[in-house]
């Protein structure tokens, strides 16, 4: 993927995470934070820990959105309708918005094992409704690990991509299996964000429970087309290798 991605509160662990994984896959980054500098030096960590060739920087949220033609929403939940709001004009239209929330009861000083009822039944779908006409909404990466994305190991989880556009739903799966160990699930409509977005409270509930850091989720018994993107690739890659055997020398 050649166009940036700008990880909106990308300053927090999950879009740190995200940053990381997504600039060692050759991706180009872009952190956003209601505070320029703060980004700016969070782009210049990631930097610094990946070498060279990364290409990452960072801006103020709004900047980074109108650079971007992907942006991904990582934001506890009581800030995000405000900021989607402030963004409206930021949007080009086209932009796939992937978002991460998740509507913890901790925001508003509940438990985090706990969510918050939202109106328009998850927060991906009050996303849906507040960012302007023409951009679409996936929502994905809610139940993966911060601190295993913050590590160098590969991510034992799936990740369940929720959309009513067939092409968000595309760039949100291209973009989790950029993180390594990671399976894109497609979960049917936007709706059903509300039910992976339940699946975190009860994984950080699990986390409590038996003293973990990294609990996640696979999805079993899906035959090998249900997975997306990972078994077309694994298809291409077979017929790669058969028309490599074919072109080999023989004897
Ligand atoms: N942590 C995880 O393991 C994990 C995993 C999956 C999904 N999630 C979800 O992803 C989202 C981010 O998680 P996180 O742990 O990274 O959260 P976080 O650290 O609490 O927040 C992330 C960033 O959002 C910005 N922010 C905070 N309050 C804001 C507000 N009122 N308005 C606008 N921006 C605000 C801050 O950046 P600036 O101050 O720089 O603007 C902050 O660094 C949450 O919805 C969470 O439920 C988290």
């Amino acid at each position: 993927m050649s166009r940036p991605i700008a990880i909106l509160g990308g300053t927090g662990p999950a879009g740190l995470g995200l940053a990381l994984r997504w600039t060692r896959a050759g991706e180009t980054v872009i952190i956003g934070s209601r505070d320029a500098k703060r980004a700016q030096e969070a782009g210049a960590r990631i930097a610094a820990t990946v070498g060279p060739e990364a290409k990452i920087r960072g801006n103020e949220n709004s900047a980074a959105c109108a650079a971007a033609d992907v942006c991904v929403l990582t934001v506890p939940f009581d800030g995000q309708a405000e900021l989607l709001k402030q963004l409206k004009t930021a949007f080009k239209p086209g932009t796939v918005l992937i978002d991460a929330t998740v509507p913890l009861a901790a925001t508003v000083g509940g438990r985090p094992s706990r969510v918050l009822g939202v109106w328009q039944g998850s927060a991906a779908q009050q996303s849906a409704e507040l960012v302007p006409r023409g951009v679409a909404v996936a929502a994905a990466f809610h139940n993966i690990s911060a601190d295993l994305l913050n590590g160098d190991g590969p991510i034992d989880c799936d990740v369940i991509v929720c959309s009513d556009d067939d092409h968000a739903r595309t760039v949100a799966s291209e973009l989790a299996h950029k993180l390594p160990g990671v399976r894109a699930i497609d979960g049917g409509k936007l709706e059903n964000a509300r039910i992976v977005e339940q699946i975190t409270a009860l994984l950080i509930g699990l986390n409590i429970r038996y003293q973990a850091h990294g609990t996640g989720i696979r999805i079993t018994g899906l035959p090998d087309r249900q997975s997306g993107l990972g078994s077309a690739r694994n298809i291409l890659g077979s017929a790669h290798k058969i028309l490599r055997e074919q072109d080999a020398p023989s004897g």
